[in-house]
């Protein structure tokens, strides 16, 4: 594993990151360790360690309050190292440190890390970002002189979630001219063998792409070029000649690309989120600095988790610090050193940048459509969805049937407060922001977070997924979980031959786990409505929350259904099927109660066809 060899420099986080004393307050020469950026880190070390975090949990679902549970916490440290000193004078002991370390696992930490940013003056800061905003200013101006505006957009990670939504909605606004989407050849695979059957080329992916879209026009079509590319090589992997080419004409670049997976390895995420983005940079700045370019601005996708398990104090969209709690992931690690970059690009290179941070993106809000994806929020409901299908089995013997009735209430557990809120936020209304800030010249300079003002909470969507999937999921205490069922419940599958339960219930239970402990950070909004002209009231989280669970059982069959010709076909009837039923209803389908809305389900959609009914569609 890279962690325990000495890393590249290149990889090394040390390039981003410096250990400062607490003591001193110097910056120590130690080398910084990719997990040591990480929560799991810093705990679990020592059984003391299990039972306070264990205690504090409880006293947060008893009380609700977490700085009176981080006092009683500080209070409790401090009888610790009392007691450590007593027992240390007592044994003859010279080291208390020892001593509270091996009795209460009591280690405090002499150091704190701190991104390592150069020191600019305030005022110098603002003098450079305010002449950035005047020359994206004038040339966006130019952009739109004789006539609307021109927009041609060079786009990475079109073939993802929000890229699909980026292609969406650019081929519906007239100001969007070109949109050059640079995709990676495609293997495809057997599901049984993993052989490779087929090579998708990038012009084939991107031409199947606009079918899925329902983009079907020529006049929507002729829009879009694909290039073949990939970020983590130089220049993007593109052709020199395409380079040359675009070099006179992009106005935009759109940089949204990235592995967004939350168990991948820290060089992995490197590559595909620092190295991606450090390429994208320079890519844009060769740009920039084109004679006679047209170039207006970069966009930089990141997320608004950049701010990792800042609890303390609301995560500020204009300045990103190294959390006190540290990450959750290698994710959202790499994802911040990609931000630090941009920032270094805008400030020390006089690159036009505007830096978009979602939170965390789920369906569309209307009808919960998301085109495929199976990620973060959709793997935990997919997961409980497809366990109450076991659950409800009636086939096999006796002894099948109690087995999955036993794996599925396993499977219904997972770890969480009630309390904690969870940022989610609709594609569209993500995308929507991102479409605003190619028109929004005094947006460069800005890191705006793309997140919601309605946070759900834990014990919200449990409610929700009760409610419209008939599942109770079970909120476990998440220290007692992660250290004790887990392991036990995983032993126990492993026995029972489920190794592929066992597997995803560790994923989901170490991986998304993080995101509903308590203490999550609440990421400031505003930059949206102020810069991006967006509109002041957010989506309702727990409508769309909804969606998602109504989506993911009728069109994405918990995720069942692979492919996706079949899905973009549902996804269609669906949308249409919500269209109608929000025009009878004189409401939001996501406003409606779960009964009603099963109600409408009956009499409109032939769910087995996946039809509407009477229409033959
Ligand atoms: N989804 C979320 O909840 C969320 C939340 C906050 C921020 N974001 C940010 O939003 C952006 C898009 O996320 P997503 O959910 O759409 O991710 P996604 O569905 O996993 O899509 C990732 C996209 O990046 C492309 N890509 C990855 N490595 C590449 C490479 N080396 N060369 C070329 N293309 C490459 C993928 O292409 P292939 O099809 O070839 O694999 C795919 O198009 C990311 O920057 C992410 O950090 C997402």
């Amino acid at each position: 594993m890279i962690e325990e060899t000495v890393l590249h420099e290149e990889l090394d986080p040390a390039r981003y990151i410096e250990r400062v004393s607490l003591v001193s307050g110097e910056v120590l020469d130690e080398p910084i360790l990719p997990r040591q950026l990480l929560v799991r880190y810093h705990r679990d070390y020592h059984v003391v360690d299990i039972h306070a975090r264990h205690m504090m949990s409880r006293m947060m679902r008893a009380t609700g309050d977490p700085e009176a549970t981080r006092r009683k916490m500080k209070e409790r440290r401090r009888q610790g190292h009392r007691a450590a000193s007593v027992i240390a004078r007592a044994i003859g002991q010279k080291d208390v440190t020892k001593v509270s370390k091996a009795l209460f696992g009591l280690k405090d930490r002499e150091y704190f890390f701190r991104y390592k940013k150069p020191y600019i003056a305030r005022e110098e800061v603002q003098d450079r970002l305010a002449e950035l905003k005047q020359e994206a200013t004038e040339k966006w101006q130019a952009a739109r002189a004789d006539g609307p505006p021109r927009v041609r957009v060079l786009l990475t990670g079109g073939t993802g979630f929000v890229g699909k939504e980026i292609i969406w909605q650019a081929a519906h606004d007239d100001d969007v001219e070109e949109m050059i989407v640079v995709i990676r050849p495609k293997e495809v695979r057997d599901r049984k063998t993993r052989e490779v059957i087929e090579t998708r080329s990038p012009k084939q992916r991107g031409e199947v792409l606009l079918d899925r879209l329902w983009l079907d026009t020529p006049e929507q079509r002729s829009k879009f070029r694909f290039v073949a590319g990939d970020v983590e090589q130089p220049e993007l992997g593109l052709e020199p000649a395409v380079i040359e080419e675009l070099e006179s004409r992009l106005t935009h670049v759109i940089h949204c690309a990235a592995s967004v997976a939350f168990d991948d390895p820290y060089e992995k995420s490197f590559h595909a989120n620092v190295t991606g983005t450090l390429n994208a940079l320079r890519f844009s700045h060769r740009l920039q600095t084109a004679a006679e370019s047209p170039f207006v601005a970069h966009l930089s996708i990141e997320t608004s988790y950049i701010h990792g398990r800042q609890v303390r104090d609301t995560a500020r969209e204009d300045e990103i610090v190294f959390p006190r709690n540290f990450y959750n992931n290698y994710y959202e690690l790499t994802k911040a050193m990609a931000s630090i970059e941009t920032e270094r690009f805008m400030l020390a290179k006089g690159l036009r940048v505007i830096q978009l941070c979602p939170a965390i993106v789920i369906g569309e809000s209307r009808a919960g459509n998301n085109r495929g994806d199976t990620k973060v929020v959709n793997a935990p409901v997919n997961l409980f969805g497809r366990a109450q299908e076991a659950l409800g089995s009636t086939t096999g013997s006796w002894v099948d049937r109690s087995k999955g009735s036993m794996l599925a209430r396993m499977a219904c557990t997972f770890p969480g407060d009630p309390s904690a809120e969870i940022n989610m936020i609709p594609v569209d209304r993500v995308v929507a922001g991102i479409i605003a800030a190619l028109k929004k010249p005094a947006a460069v300079g800005e890191r705006v977070h793309l997140a919601t003002d309605n946070r759900l909470k834990s014990e919200q969507m449990i409610r929700v997924v009760e409610e419209e999937l008939g599942i109770k999921v079970k909120l476990a205490e998440p220290t007692l979980h992660r250290t004790v069922t887990l392991p036990g419940m995983t032993r126990l599958l492993k026995r029972m031959k489920q190794e592929k339960i066992a597997r995803a219930l560790n994923t989901l239970g170490t991986i998304f786990g993080g995101y509903s402990e308590w203490g999550q950070p609440v990421h400031e909004v505003g930059n949206d409505v102020r810069l991006l002209g967006l509109s002041e009231t957010r989506p309702n989280t727990q409508h769309a929350f909804r969606m998602l669970c109504r989506h993911n059982k009728y069109v994405q069959n918990f995720g069942k259904l692979w492919d996706l010709d079949e899905m973009s076909r549902r996804e269609k009837v669906w949308w249409e099927f919500i269209e109608d039923l929000e025009d009878l209803a004189g409401r939001p389908a996501g406003s409606m109660s779960a009964v009603d809305f099963r109600g409408a389900l009956k009499l409109g959609l032939d769910l087995a066809k996946f039809e509407r009914k009477g229409t033959g569609t």
